[in-house]
């Protein structure tokens, strides 16, 4: 039987305060690897204090061990604030105005996959299975290729894969394309990513798909469709708990709630969301004094200067909305810049009449999941979601909107909140039973056998 080692940048590891890191990939991979066990590479979340990385620090925590490493000064700028998050993140978000590519950038992106195969070396045995994670690491395979591991090697993207004409801004992206084609299994979370995965190869001759089979650089590797999910029976019974809230809820006693819950990111829509809130009290003024938005937005990647100006931005929306529209007593959107723990998102998803998730461009959306596994089976709430999040693909019965349309989001705040019950507990039960059938364990299964080799022999996650 072989072993298991999920690669990624982010792991799951709780800050020295004791908070884990939010953001999808870190908490799907948590859920997985805290029940089936397995060895998690990544980086330590610090700068190297030496020239030179140390050899993997392993930690062992709550039933996972971590091997992680750290990165230098430079590699952290140029590398994870430049090219990962600089470059690739906007790009693959529909957002090439806000990439800064440079050549710089560029090079310490393959420099620091190659130092991850340098420090993978070093627990790596030769049948251990490798499923790496996420657009940081896409080299990865190439660079063990080139030290001349055979391993069986997966890859799975936690964001949207681009349309074309949106990664071809992207100086270079043949050699992206070709990192991918090292791989045994490629994962997308959507049909809609395969596909613009597909038109790149097609468009420049390097490649064709046909069902799962690909073909590209004169190699022979699968291309599939594994929606992430979450841990839905453990987040239901963290909501139904709904203790250690006394606090927060007083202050929302009273009031109907909508919630949105997302990172500090553009990709949110967070801004044109509280505008559309805004909008919507302002047109329906019987609902002034009686509703309320909450939105909690940890910070994320805040060296970023985009993310540095939407930290601005939607104070100072958030003070002029409340400023304008608010009264004693009522303070209508409640902004918490801190990042909350799964036990309280999980009571406060169920204490909200609408889950406010309206993105311009997701790769699935955890949020979106979280929300309705939360919801009291009696006494739903409801999904107000972005036609452009991957979750819209599974969660068709909620209520879907165009996050570029403020209109259309208003009106979908109203209807959320004016629909009977009997129309939520009907729209609700489908996705509800969608999410139990298909959890995150579901997801991780399917894709491991699926990178499985023919003959069936399922790497065991010891
Ligand atoms: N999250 C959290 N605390 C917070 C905000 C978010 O633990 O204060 C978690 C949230 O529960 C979800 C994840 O972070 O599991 C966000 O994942 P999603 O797929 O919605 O978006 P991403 O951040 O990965 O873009
Ligand atoms: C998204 C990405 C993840 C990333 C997370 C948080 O979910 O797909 O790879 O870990 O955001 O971002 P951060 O930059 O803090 O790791």
């Amino acid at each position: 039987m072989s072993r298991l080692i999920v690669v990624s940048n982010r792991v799951s590891l709780p800050d020295e305060h004791g908070s884990s890191p939010p953001g999808g990939l870190a908490v799907a991979l948590n859920a997985a690897l805290r029940r089936k066990g397995g060895l998690w590479m990544g980086w330590s979340g610090k700068v190297q204090a030496e020239e030179q990385p140390a050899a993997l620090m392993e930690k062992e925590v709550g039933g996972i061990t971590y091997a992680l490493t750290d990165l230098s000064q430079k590699d952290l700028e140029d590398y994870y604030y430049g090219f990962t998050n600089q470059v690739l993140w906007p790009i693959f978000h529909n957002r090439a105005d806000l990439a800064e590519y440079s050549e710089a950038r560029e090079s310490a992106y393959y420099r620091v996959n190659g130092l991850f195969a340098d420090q993978l070396e070093h627990v790596l045995r030769t049948d251990d299975v490798i499923w790496v994670h996420d657009y940081h690491l896409i080299p990865l395979a190439e660079k063990l290729q080139q030290r001349g591991h055979k391993n069986r090697i997966g890859f799975f993207l936690h964001t949207p894969w681009p349309p074309a004409d949106i990664l071809f801004t992207l100086p270079n992206y043949n050699t992206l394309l070709r990192g991918l084609s090292c791989y045994d299994l490629v994962g997308f979370h959507t049909e809609n990513d395969r596909n613009n995965f597909a038109e790149c190869l097609r468009r420049q001759e390097l490649g064709d798909l046909h069902g799962d089979d690909c073909r590209a650089y004169g190699k022979e590797f699968r291309c599939g469709v594994f929606p992430i999910s979450i841990d839905t029976a453990a987040f239901a019974s963290l909501a139904g708990r709904g203790d250690d809230l006394q606090e927060s809820f007083c202050r929302l006693a009273g009031f109907d709630v909508a919630i949105g819950v997302d990172r500090l990111d553009y990709s949110k829509g967070i801004d044109q969301r509280i505008v559309a809130f805004n909008r919507f009290l302002r047109s329906n003024k019987h609902r002034m004094r009686k509703t309320v938005l909450l939105q909690i937005t940890p910070k994320s990647r805040d060296k970023i200067p985009a993310y540095q100006a939407m930290q601005k931005d939607v104070a100072e929306l958030v003070g002029r909305v409340d400023g304008e529209l608010g009264s004693v007593g009522w303070v209508p959107v409640h902004y918490i810049n801190q990042s909350l723990g799964q036990p309280e998102l999980a009571s406060l998803y169920r204490r909200a009449r609408v889950g406010l998730v309206t993105p311009f461009r997701d790769g699935m959306n955890l949020v979106a999941k979280e929300y309705v596994a939360a919801q009291d089976p009696r006494d739903p709430g409801v999904l107000v979601l972005s036609r452009f999040a991957g979750a819209a693909s599974e969660l068709g019965e909620a209520i879907l909107v165009n996050p570029y349309d403020g209109e259309d989001m208003a009106r979908a705040i109203e209807t959320a909140l004016d629909m009977r019950r009997d129309e939520r507990i009907r729209r609700w039960t489908p996705m509800m039973e969608r999410l139990r059938a298909h959890d995150v364990y579901r997801w991780c299964d399917d894709f491991l056998s699926s990178l499985d080799p023919p003959r069936g022999s399922m790497p065991s996650l010891e």
